[in-house]
This record gives C-alpha cells, structure tokens and sequence, in this order.
C-alpha cells in the first residue's frame, strides 16, 4: 500500500486505528493567512479559481503552514454552475449572480454539461496539486450539493430567509425537483471527474440543507444526495457528507452509503456518534472559539478529541469553514492541541 493510504486522514476514514485524529479545516485556504491575501492582490477570486497553477499555490499554503494533515483543493462550491449557464460574481457582499433562478424557463435554461469540456481547470489543478502534494499529503475533492447550490442560483446570492426557494418548495415544489435533479446529476459527473483526475477523498458540503424541516430534508434534499454519494461507490473514493445542523436529521443519515459525517459544533460529538453507527465523524469546534484564549481552544479541542475517540474514526475540524478575522497563530495553537491529543 502507497505511503498515502497509510496516511492519518485515509487510515482514519477506512476506521483503522490511529494515534491521534487527523486534523484539516473547512475553508483553510483563505482570507485568515497574509499569503493568501498576498496572491489575491494580483488576482481575482474567480481567476484563482480558474487557474490551476494559482489555485495550487494557495492549496498548499496552509499545509506548508500548519502541516495540516489533509489539503483540500482551492475552488468554489459555485465554480460548476457557470458552464450550466449561471456565472456568479464575486464582490464584497458574497456571491450575486445577475439573474437569479425563479421559474420553469430559468430552470430548463440551464444545461447540464461534461465536466472534462465545462471546468477542465479543475482536473488540471488537481493534476498539479498531486504532484506538488506528492506521498505526504491527501487531497480533498468538493463539491456543493444540489440544494445549497439551489439556494444560490434561486435567490441569486446568500440569504438570510431563504424566501425565493422556500415560495419554490410551498406553492411548485416539482419545480424545486427539477432544479436538483439537474444539479444532481451534474454534480455527480463533476466529483467523478475530480476522482478521476486523482482526489483522494470527497466532501460534499451541503451548507444550508438544514433549514428545512425533516419531512422535507428526506424528500427533497436527501435522494439528491443518496444517488451522487451512490454513484461515486465504484470510484472507491471515501465520501464525507457535511450537513451543517445536521443534528435533527441524523437519523436519516445513518442508512447513507459515506464512510464520513461533518457534525457541526451545535450537537454534542458523542451524541452523533452513536446515532451515526459505523460511519466515521469529522468536527466539531465552533470556529468562532478560535476567537476565545489559548487556553480554552486547547481544552474544548481535547474534549472533541476524548469524545471522537468513541467513533470508528474522528478526522478533527471546526464545525464549520474558518472566519476571515481569525488570527493564525490561534489555528496554530489549535493543531498543537490536537497534535497533543494523541500523546496524552
Ligand atoms: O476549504 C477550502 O480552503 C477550499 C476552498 C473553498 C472556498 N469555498 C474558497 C472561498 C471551499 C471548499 C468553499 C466552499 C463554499 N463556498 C461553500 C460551502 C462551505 C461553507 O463555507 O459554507 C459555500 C457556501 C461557498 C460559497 C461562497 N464562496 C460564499 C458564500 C462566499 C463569500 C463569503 C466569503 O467567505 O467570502 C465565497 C467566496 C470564497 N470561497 C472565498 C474563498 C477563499 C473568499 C473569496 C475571496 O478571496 O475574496
């Protein structure tokens, strides 16, 4: 077996015993680290996105800096969509896309395409983040799932009540069907793509499914999701699923084919654990704590590591992505913590 596959991050995903949890985090290449900040001077986000030797370059900062024990390519759950027929722009106030995504002809308007011909950068960035990463590090492939990528294209941007899509789900929600059928099936091509193209595992981040009651998660988000987790099986990529509160729902995760579930900091790791049984767990530190004292950072991130050690596997990660403000020294104190966890 390749040095790669023995490494923490694999190991941990195939529930192999180790000495301490990997630790990656959501959103590790961004705003919070000066270099980041440094290549955005010359380059804007939707450019980096789309250019494989930048977007290599800012994957590999935070390894180099953290020695982080998994990268996750630098993209955009966003990125897909603009070959469908939906281009995202980028300003201060988060993604806007000029005409959002209201009704049948809007919908059929957008088109399913080959990854390999639509967003050939990515498999090309992975090639080379392969390359540079090499024996030591794993990648991550993502993508968005169909119904957060919906809650962008209906509303046309972030949101704070969701009152497009959910007008969508209460008066034509067979709409809402056909929207995330095409994403699904689009989104599944475009993970293939990445694993053919050498990611070592995939995470589906699914940012907004849970603003929905549970009768609705199971009919309308979560088929979407079976059938993209289903059909990436053969490829034999692990495949983590991060339902952002998740914690009504988690019983209708357990019967999901992932080797992985990303709990978020509202639910207590233990609690999860034993209502996801036989699937490895990823989290859960709020990352609004990397804001608190060292010492608390280092006693909450212990906890998690005490309470992951119940679970086939624990791959240490905030709840959710990393915060701009951040200051690295405090992500710094966080991996030592975690580093720790397996000397104790
Ligand atoms: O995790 C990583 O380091 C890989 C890169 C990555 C980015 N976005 C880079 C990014 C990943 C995995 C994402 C996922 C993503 N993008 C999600 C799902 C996870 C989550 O955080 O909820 C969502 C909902 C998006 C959509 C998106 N992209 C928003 C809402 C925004 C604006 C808000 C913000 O943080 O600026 C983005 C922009 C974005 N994506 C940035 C980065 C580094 C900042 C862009 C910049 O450099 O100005």
């Amino acid at each position: 077996m390749s040095d790669l596959q023995q490494s923490l991050f694999l190991k941990t995903l195939r529930g192999e015993p180790v000495p301490r949890p990997p630790i990656w985090i959501m959103r590790q290449a961004g705003r919070y680290l000066p270099e980041y900040m440094k290549v955005r001077e010359s380059i804007s986000f939707n450019d980096l996105c789309r250019t494989p030797e930048a977007a290599c370059e800012v994957t590999l900062q935070p390894i180099r800096r953290f020695g982080f024990d998994a990268a996750i390519m630098f993209s955009d759950i966003l990125t897909p969509l603009a070959p469908m027929g939906a281009e995202f722009e980028f300003g201060n106030g988060g993604p806007k896309l000029s005409r959002p995504v209201r009704d049948e002809k809007d919908i059929r308007g957008l088109s399913t395409y080959p990854s390999r011909e639509g967003v050939p950068f990515v498999a090309e960035a992975i090639g080379l983040m392969k390359k540079e990463l090499g024996d030591r590090t794993p990648l991550i492939g993502f993508a968005g799932s169909p119904f957060t990528l919906a809650t962008y294209l209906i509303e046309g941007g972030g949101s704070k009540n969701y009152e497009h899509l959910k007008t969508m789900l209460y008066s034509r929600p067979e709409l809402l069907q056909e929207l995330l059928d095409k994403l699904g099936e689009q989104i599944l091509d475009y993970l293939r793509m990445q694993a053919d193209a050498g990611v070592d595992a995939i995470q589906l981040f699914d940012t907004w499914g849970g603003i929905l009651h549970p009768v609705d998660y199971a009919r309308m988000v979560l088929p979407v999701v079976r059938r993209i987790m289903d059909g990436l099986k053969d490829t034999g990529v692990p495949r983590i699923y991060f339902l952002k509160g998740s914690a009504p729902y988690n019983h209708l995760l357990r019967d999901l084919d992932v080797e992985c579930c990303g709990i978020d900091w509202t639910q207590d790791l233990s609690l999860a654990i034993t209502q996801l049984p036989g699937k490895a767990v990823q989290g859960n530190l709020d990352p609004l704590c990397l804001f608190g004292s060292e010492n608390e950072i280092r006693r909450r991130a212990t906890e998690i590591c005490r309470q992951g050690a119940a679970a086939p596997g624990h791959v240490f990660n905030l709840g959710h992505g990393i915060l701009p403000m951040i200051p690295p020294e405090n992500a710094e104190a966080l991996v030592d913590a975690v580093h720790a966890a397996g000397r104790r």
